[in-house]
């Protein structure tokens, strides 16, 4: 841990602002002290409304198995709030939500939403599509280089990106030539606060004028599907029913929009964050090049390491007490996932990546009533890229700067140069 980290206060630590993970990466140091001396520690930076941050892991599992007591509803990320609530203790997100979906919601609503699309994604439903992901994926790596070429590239958007994009497209049926605009409003979405992804703050309904243009789309896509439908999840959700009616639509396309964003930047982050991490332990690489089988366990050991959702928030519905921290009705909790996966109370060694550990009970992907609803399809995502990564790629080396997004929220690798060299046949 740095000097300059263990000589300021506690609450002079920055864990949240977007600037500070562009610029620096995860506050991996701040976590550690906060873990030692105040696992429950309350914030008030400058520009936020004030929040709770939990970093161990038993006490993110205690808040995640609490729906009543720490409700998603309301304050579900930790955002700057706009300077027009600057005097106020919202965030902006609360009052009026830009968008209603399951991240948002709390039981039984939650549950009747989630019953809606689950049967899409359990690990049966995933596994069908395994040799369709094995073709996107030779497909991907082919479009780039031939066997025994060596290649430049940017990994995160010329290889990382296409994968689990191209995936989820075909799962919800979105036609190829709209894959640019499925990947432009994801990343105005999940880089809103990141100056150079952020969408044009003059534009009509400012930086998430992202919104209107996406459910302009899903208006048409639903229609269509209603007139002819397919075998895809867009015509699930558009003839989607609760007790015989149908579904509202600010809610089915909030439903919508975030199976279509969060289905694939996530997991984005965790390959690139996944290749990094490769690049940086060179020795895993070859195990995982001499042990191909080992793909299952370094996958979950990538979104352990990388940890791509980063945080989320619940807030309280009664006074409270939250590892000895008087919570108060109405107070935020920001659940910090990337803490608690190097808590060292549970992991063994936790800064170290290993790709073959076992067990990894990391919380990567939440635990509780939000369970991540894709960890079927992310794992298999990762699986195969590493499988054929590991096959195809001989080397792997940094050719220019790796460039992070500025992102609390969900982050990684914005930009990563990188020489590839293939094996050849
Ligand atoms: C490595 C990739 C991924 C990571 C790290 C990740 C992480 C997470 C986390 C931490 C949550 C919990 C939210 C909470 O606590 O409130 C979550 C929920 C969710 N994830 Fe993922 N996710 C990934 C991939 C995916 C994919 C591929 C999909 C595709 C459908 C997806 C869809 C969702 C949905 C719909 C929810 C909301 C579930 C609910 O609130 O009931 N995620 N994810």
């Amino acid at each position: 841990m740095s000097e300059a980290i263990r000589r300021k206060s506690l609450d002079e630590l920055d864990i949240i602002t977007a600037r500070r993970y562009g610029e620096e990466d995860y506050p991996h140091a701040e976590w550690t002290r906060l873990r030692q001396e105040s696992p429950v520690h309350r914030f008030e930076p400058e520009g936020y409304a004030p929040f709770w941050a939990v970093t161990r892991h038993a006490d993110i599992i205690e808040v995640s198995k609490q729906p009543e007591l720490y409700r998603s509803a309301g304050r579900f990320i930790l955002v700057p709030r706009p300077p027009e609530l600057a005097a106020a203790s919202g965030d902006g997100l609360t009052e009026d939500p830009p968008l209603r979906m399951l991240v948002n919601m709390d039981p039984p609503e939650h549950r009747d939403y989630r019953r809606l699309v689950s049967a899409w994604f359990t690990p049966r439903a995933i596994a069908r599509l395994e040799s369709r992901l094995h073709e996107i994926t030779t497909e991907v790596f082919d479009t780039w280089a031939r066997d025994g070429d060596e290649v430049e590239c940017d990994l995160v958007n010329d290889i990382a990106a296409i994968q689990p994009l191209r995936m989820i497209t075909e799962i919800l049926g979105i036609p190829r030539e709209q894959e640019d605009f499925v990947m432009r409003v994801t990343q105005e979405n999940f880089g809103i606060e990141d100056p150079e992804l952020q969408r044009d703050d003059e534009s009509t309904d400012g930086r998430l004028g992202f919104l209107t243009e996406a459910f302009a789309y899903l208006d048409e896509i639903t229609s269509d599907r209603r007139k002819n439908p397919r075998d895809d999840l867009s015509t699930v959700l558009a003839c989607a029913t609760l007790d015989g009616e149908p579904v509202p639509t600010f809610e089915l396309f909030s439903l919508y929009f975030l199976i279509m964003v969060a289905g694939h930047d996530t997991t984005r982050n965790a390959i690139s964050g996944g290749v990094r991490a490769l690049v940086e332990h060179p020795e895993e690489f070859k195990k995982l090049q001499t042990n191909p089988g080992l793909v299952a366990t370094a996958a979950d050991e990538i979104v352990r390491w990388t940890t791509p959702v980063n945080h989320f928030s619940r807030t309280a519905t009664e006074d409270t007490e939250l590892h000895g921290a008087r919570i108060q009705k109405g107070d935020s909790v920001g659940l910090f996932y990337a803490s608690a996966n190097r808590d060292e109370d549970v992991f063994d060694d936790p800064f170290a990546f290993r790709i073959d550990r076992q067990p990894n009970p990391h919380l990567g992907f939440g635990i509780g009533e939000h369970f991540c609803l894709g960890a079927s399809l992310a794992r298999m995502d990762l699986r195969i890229f590493f499988e054929h990564f590991a096959k195809r790629v001989e080397s792997i080396e940094p050719t220019g700067p790796l460039e992070l997004s500025h992102a609390s929220f969900v982050g990684g690798p914005k930009r990563m140069p990188v020489r590839i060299r293939i094996r050849p046949h």
